[in-house]
């Protein structure tokens, strides 16, 4: 049988941080239709991910390090009543308020209802807490830079200080950078389990802490 196919959406903006999506996609590029049906596999996933990355503008994207991003398209640009199977919201220091642009919040508000998923690493949360979707919900975000201290502190949001991620429902946040990829993984042993999901991981070498194992948790006087 075919693999199902997932769309994803990829929440880019100016001053992102391309570590906490590239980790992430990185790994889901092992569910790309191109590697999947390559044999990598010895049990095929049933679902692959297609990425599309999204703009404010077609220009390309200054994040807060590395070179200028192309996305694929705006969020102007996104079709009524097109819907995303899985939206990923990375962070950055453009998520501070005054910065955010409002496409990224009413493109969250209006896809996160639908899609199967919901993911965010780093202040990505805060991108989800202003667009109201994690209203009741837990969720945790940035160590150094914070919700958890005082932008978003009351937003509704029950804030978990101490985790590396928290998963509640369909939404699944994490801490910085590099948490992302531990939820990265996580995330892609939930769609294809631990056999398929080893073999991103081996090839990416990525060491994967205990999910309310946070270090930094301590470092940034949270508990
Ligand atoms: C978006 O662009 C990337 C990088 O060029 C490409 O790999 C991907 O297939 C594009 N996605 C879509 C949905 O066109």
């Amino acid at each position: 049988m075919a693999p199902t196919p997932l769309s994803l959406a990829v929440c880019l903006f100016p001053r992102v941080t391309p570590s906490d999506y590239q980790n992430t996609i990185e790994l889901f590029s092992f569910l790309s239709p191109q590697v999947v049906a390559s044999g990598l596999y010895s049990t095929p996933p049933d679902v692959t991910i297609e990425a599309t990355y999204l703009g404010v503008t077609s220009e390309p994207i200054h994040g807060d390090s590395g070179p200028r991003l192309l996305p694929n398209k705006t969020y102007g640009d996104v079709k009524e009543g097109e819907q995303f199977d899985i939206i990923l919201v990375p962070g950055g220091s453009g998520t501070s308020p005054g910065l955010l642009p409002q496409p990224v919040v009413d493109f969250v508000k209006k896809q996160a209802p639908g899609a199967k998923y919901v993911l965010s690493i780093c202040t990505g949360a805060e991108v989800l807490a202003v667009a109201g979707v994690l209203n009741g919900l837990r969720a945790t975000t940035s160590k150094a830079w914070s919700c958890l201290k005082e932008d978003c502190k009351d937003m509704g949001v029950i804030w978990d200080p101490k985790a590396r991620w928290v998963v509640d429902g369909k939404f699944w946040s994490s801490a910085g950078a590099t948490a992302g990829a531990e939820m990265g993984y996580t995330f892609v042993k939930h769609l294809v389990g631990h056999e398929n999901a080893e073999v991103a991981r081996g090839v990416v070498e990525l060491s994967v802490r205990g999910k309310d194992d946070d270090e930094f948790a301590k470092l940034y006087k949270l508990v």
